[in-house]
């Protein structure tokens, strides 16, 4: 038993210890470091336009999936720019809100957003060009920008994401 009990301090202090990192970010005076859903719940109606406009993605990303194979680009590039525009994040905020949102939101978060971003809108312009070879990658990099950001930020949402096998 005395032998355990270095073992025990130490164990004592890593707990201690981790939780002071945490206490600061969270700490009432930085709200640089809040989580999305945090940041969302802050803003009246964010969270509900948000989660809405997750859902009409959902559908234009689909509708998408099926149009290339057809290749039916008025489709893509129509669905694609509803993506980049209607539904986005901050699509339906007041500019004041904007302002509270971007200083609120983690840097990881608006990174995040803004490939998701490049890929779509990237995404229409192969979709008005007919590049069929480059609607493909862009649709794969659009795609795997919507799996990356719930792999980090909506692990609650998506637990079967969470626990997929990745080299993430
Ligand atoms: C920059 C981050 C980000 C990107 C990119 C993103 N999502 Fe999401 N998504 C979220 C977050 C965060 C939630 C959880 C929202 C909540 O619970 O309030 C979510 C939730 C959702 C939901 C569930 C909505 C509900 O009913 O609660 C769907 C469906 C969804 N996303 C689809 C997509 C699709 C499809 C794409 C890509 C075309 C995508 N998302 C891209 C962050 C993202």
């Amino acid at each position: 038993m005395k032998n355990l009990l270095p073992v025990i301090y130490i164990i004592i202090f890593a707990i201690a210890f981790s939780f002071i990192p945490y206490k600061l970010s969270a700490g009432e005076d930085d709200l640089s470091d809040l989580k999305p859903l945090d940041a969302f719940n802050m803003i009246s109606g964010m969270r509900a336009d948000v989660k809405n406009a997750m859902k009409k993605s959902e559908v234009s990303i689909a509708k998408i999936a099926i149009a290339i194979p057809s290749g039916d680009f008025e489709a893509i590039a129509e669905e694609a720019a509803k993506i980049d525009e209607k539904y986005a994040i901050e699509a339906r905020l007041t500019p004041d809100d904007e302002v509270q949102y971007l200083s609120i939101i983690t840097t990881d978060f608006i990174l995040m957003d803004q490939n998701f971003h490049t890929y779509v809108g990237a995404l229409v312009s192969s979709a008005k060009e007919k590049d069929l070879e480059n609607t493909l990658i862009q649709f794969d990099l659009s795609l795997r920008s919507c799996v990356d950001c719930h792999y980090d930020f909506a692990k609650e949402k998506f637990p079967k994401l969470a626990r997929a096998v990745t080299e993430y």
